[in-house]
């Protein structure tokens, strides 16, 4: 009886609100008629507000990773050094798809419970005078860190020799839940997708480019052709995408995005620093190990390391079928070690009240000593003292 009920407290797919879902159920159009020009330059301006940029925004049709893959196709030409920010899984991606593109990849590892430090990029850059462009992860959905990006950018410029190498943030689970402010952090290429904080069903992807990125789109020796970002700044300037856009899900983009902008991005990014001041509390006072400490804790997805004696997987299998509430895994190393709480998009207080709720009762039939309602109160709490 209450399948459509299940909560997904996951980083993504989120759930779409039924003002964006009923758009995306509006009447198909012709995707090169005047109608849709019109909507997709009104989508385009909406989302230059997300990204605050002045730039180009490109919509593909096509999962983050297919943002991810055009920022590298045409910002890195085969033989080129990058540096990798790998601080998670989808870290680990940039560097797998810059592989796949033929850059030469250093990867910078660092502590997963961590973000990476702006000092050692720093220095690192200064070690690899040659690197032509970083590729870091805004929000680390896999690991619940958040990176300061508009550090890691003002740290780049590399001192013996006053280049700035070009920095690419895959900020897929963040956008929308946090702050980013591409033009005033000179930050030169940001990718995203429509699943996350953006409250949209899965299938866009987004790759907006400052001046520096999009001038590199022609210096650029790499093999492209759906993703060749030079297609889609061409068809932008006539009001169209340069293939059949997913027109349905550009609807509902335009609906989300005009949510958010009723709402207002600061109040959207502290409605998700609320959840995750929330989650946080709950999960101390119930005597789970956070992953990450204050200084990194994602305001998008907060990771629960399994305490001794849980079977993670068990505990999350039990917590959907008998409380309705889908937590996600670890990823990678981390597959069974930790469970994730994602508070990103459609979400709000109660949502957290309830994905709390669930896991005190989940970790009672798991034989975990837990006393009900202490995670529940300690949110509460936070929630009554939030302005
Ligand atoms: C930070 C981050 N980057 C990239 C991706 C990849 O996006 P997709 O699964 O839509 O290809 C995800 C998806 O979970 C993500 O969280």
């Amino acid at each position: 009886m209450f399948e459509e009920q299940v909560q997904l407290r996951i980083p993504g797919p989120t759930p779409v609100p039924p003002r964006v879902m009923r758009a995306a159920a509006k009447p198909i159009v012709n995707h090169r008629g005047a109608v849709f020009r019109e909507l997709y330059r009104e989508v385009t301006e909406q989302l230059r507000q997300i990204f605050q940029t002045s730039g180009d925004v490109a919509l593909i049709t096509g999962s983050g990773t297919a943002a991810m893959e055009a920022a590298v196709a045409n910002l890195v030409s085969p033989g080129e050094k990058v540096l990798v920010l790998c601080g998670g899984k989808f870290g680990e991606r940039w560097a797998e798809i810059a592989r796949a593109f033929g850059a030469r990849v250093v990867e910078w590892r660092y502590d997963w419970r961590q973000g990476a430090e702006p000092e050692e990029l720093a220095a690192r850059l200064a070690a690899e005078p040659d690197v032509v462009a970083v590729f870091a992860t805004h929000n680390e959905s896999s690991t619940g860190v958040m990176n300061d990006i508009r550090a890691l950018s003002a740290a780049r410029r590399v001192a013996s020799t006053g280049r700035r190498p070009l920095l690419v943030v895959d900020s897929v689970s963040a956008l929308g839940g946090a702050p980013l402010a591409m033009d005033e952090w000179e930050v030169d290429a940001v990718v995203s997708g429509s699943q996350k904080c953006l409250m949209v069903p899965p299938g866009l992807s987004l790759v907006a480019l400052g001046p520096q990125a999009a001038a590199r789109l022609e210096e650029t020796r790499n093999h492209r052709y759906y993703l060749d970002l030079r297609a889609y700044r061409k068809a932008a300037a006539k009001g169209e995408g340069p293939y059949t856009p997913a027109v349905s899900l550009v609807h509902a983009l335009q609906e989300a995005l005009s949510m958010l902008a009723e709402e207002g991005l600061e109040k959207a990014y502290a409605r998700h620093r609320l959840m995750r001041d929330m989650i946080r509390a709950g999960v101390k006072a119930l005597g789970l190990p956070l992953f990450t400490g204050e200084r990194w804790a994602s305001p998008t997805v907060t990771a629960v390391a399994g305490p001794e004696g849980l079977d993670v997987e068990a505990f999350r299998r039990l917590v959907r079928q008998q409380f309705g509430v889908e937590l996600a895994g670890g990823q990678g190393e981390l597959s069974g070690r930790i469970f994730r709480i994602g508070h990103m998009g459609y979400a709000g207080p109660l949502d957290m009240i309830s994905a709390l709720a669930a896991i005190e009762q989940g970790l009672a039939k798991m034989g975990y000593p837990v006393q009900l309602g202490s995670g529940v109160a300690a949110a509460q709490e936070v929630w009554s003292r939030w302005g």
